[in-house]
């Protein structure tokens, strides 16, 4: 059956739920799953706002079904060919070949590159421009273009009269929707809001912050993104984070600890460090075991933290395999502005700390501190002062 939500007197909700999936994009745990959103608009014109993952394309089209009744669909807006939302475009066109494609110029020739039509769609296209705007009854929609907030050709559509943002994939979510689909009918999980930024667009903040820009010029009084809940009451929390995010500006002053270690040596060193900054006054201390947690959950706390403590065992002359993965991460999503500590460990030839610094100073305006410490397999009691010294130094540094 059809399952739908109305989300005001002409707009309608037709996501759906993926609790199947163990891996977004092949590479992201969600445990709690993800949501594909997909809005309808019932005005003079019919208009559809994005589709679905292909694996609900089922429950797609009788929801569409039911929502244009005996109506004809009209308008079909494409704000970002990724087949998380795109995958039923090319069936859409099939299924209502007079349909006009709302969608900007690098969209189209994406369009192509997933898809081949058996006949010719050239005459379906409306192509828009930054600030183009359609007019579909009430309701008028201005465009807005937004590069690489995820994909190169994403845009974003405002309502002007409902005052409603089509964000794409900008303020979504993992996280499967359990029935409540505003975020005044449940509690968000800003956590997850973080997972999901750091890992999807981390890397493109000075796009996101452009994007920023353009939306502090408009009244946005409803926000749907393409993952999760639809925004009414957090709009102005979340913008506030999405700043500090796309300007790699630390949430909070305090200590991230992460280490890797194999016969518990480095850990040893991880968890006194931990309880030494503890004992120096510093709050709210997270220490992860990169190779067990989920790196993408470490690289979110990397951007909530002001103050990274790497520890890790040098592997056949590398970095350990786990914390060289979580470096090269934190480089590939352009970390900035943090400050580091380094604990390193090796029994014999020790040069993880030194390949560390070399992979940090990628990346901009960090700071490392330099009381590196060096372990010979296990800490030795003459070294706790060594300790005592770093953890000072750290909760200075944090504590201001
Ligand atoms: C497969 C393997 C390769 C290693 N390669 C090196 C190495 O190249 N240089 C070195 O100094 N130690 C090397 N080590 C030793 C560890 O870095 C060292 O024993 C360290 O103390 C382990 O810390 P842990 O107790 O936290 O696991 C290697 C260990 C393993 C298991
Ligand atoms: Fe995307
Ligand atoms: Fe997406």
């Amino acid at each position: 059956m059809h399952n739908v939500r109305q989300i005001n007197d002409d707009y309608y909700y037709m996501g759906c739920n993926d609790r199947r999936i163990a891996l977004f994009e092949s590479t992201y745990r969600v445990e709690d799953g993800v949501s594909y959103n997909s809005y309808f608009l019932d005005d003079e014109k019919t208009v559809l706002f994005d589709t679905v993952d292909k694996a609900f394309c089922g429950q797609f089209f009788e929801n569409l079904k039911f929502v244009l009744g005996k109506r004809k669909l009209d308008y079909f807006v494409i704000n970002h060919i990724e087949p998380d939302h795109s995958a039923l475009v090319k069936s859409v066109i099939e299924k209502y070949p007079n349909v006009k494609i709302v969608c900007n110029q690098k969209l189209k020739q994406m369009l192509f590159q997933f898809f081949e039509f058996d006949f010719d769609i050239e005459n379906n296209f409306q192509i828009v421009k930054e600030n183009d705007t359609l007019s579909t009854g009430r309701h008028n929609f201005t465009f807005i273009m937004a590069p690489m907030v995820h994909w190169p050709e994403v845009m974003v559509s405002y309502d002007s009269v409902d005052k409603i943002l089509f964000s794409a994939d900008a303020f979504g979510s993992f996280g499967a929707l359990s029935g409540n689909l505003f975020d005044d009918e449940t509690e968000i999980n800003i956590d997850e809001y973080r997972r999901y930024y750091t890992n999807i667009v981390g890397k493109y903040g000075t796009q996101v912050n452009a994007l920023l820009n353009k939306a502090k010029n408009i009244d946005i009084k409803m926000v749907c993104p393409l993952h999760g809940l639809v925004l009414k009451k957090q709009i102005s929390n979340l913008v506030e984070k999405y700043s500090l995010w796309a300007s790699y500006s630390p949430e909070i002053k305090s200590a991230l600890v992460v280490y890797s270690s194999v016969y518990g040596g480095t850990q040893n060193a991880a968890d006194i460090v931990s309880s030494k900054l503890a004992q120096n006054g510093v709050k709210n201390i997270k220490t992860f075991d990169i190779s067990h947690s989920d790196s993408s959950r470490v690289l979110s706390e990397a951007f909530k933290y002001s103050h990274i403590v790497l520890a890790t065992t040098t592997y056949n002359m590398e970095i350990f395999t786990s914390m060289d993965n979580f470096i090269s991460n934190l480089v590939k999503h352009n970390l900035q502005n943090r400050t580091y500590a380094i604990i390193e460990n090796g029994s014999w030839a020790c040069n993880c700390g030194k390949l560390l610094k070399e992979k940090l100073e990628k990346l901009k305006n960090s700071k490392i501190i330099e009381n590196e410490i060096t372990l010979q397999s296990s800490i030795k009691t003459s070294q706790s002062s060594e300790f005592d010294e770093l953890a000072k130094i750290l909760a200075k540094d944090i504590l201001g």
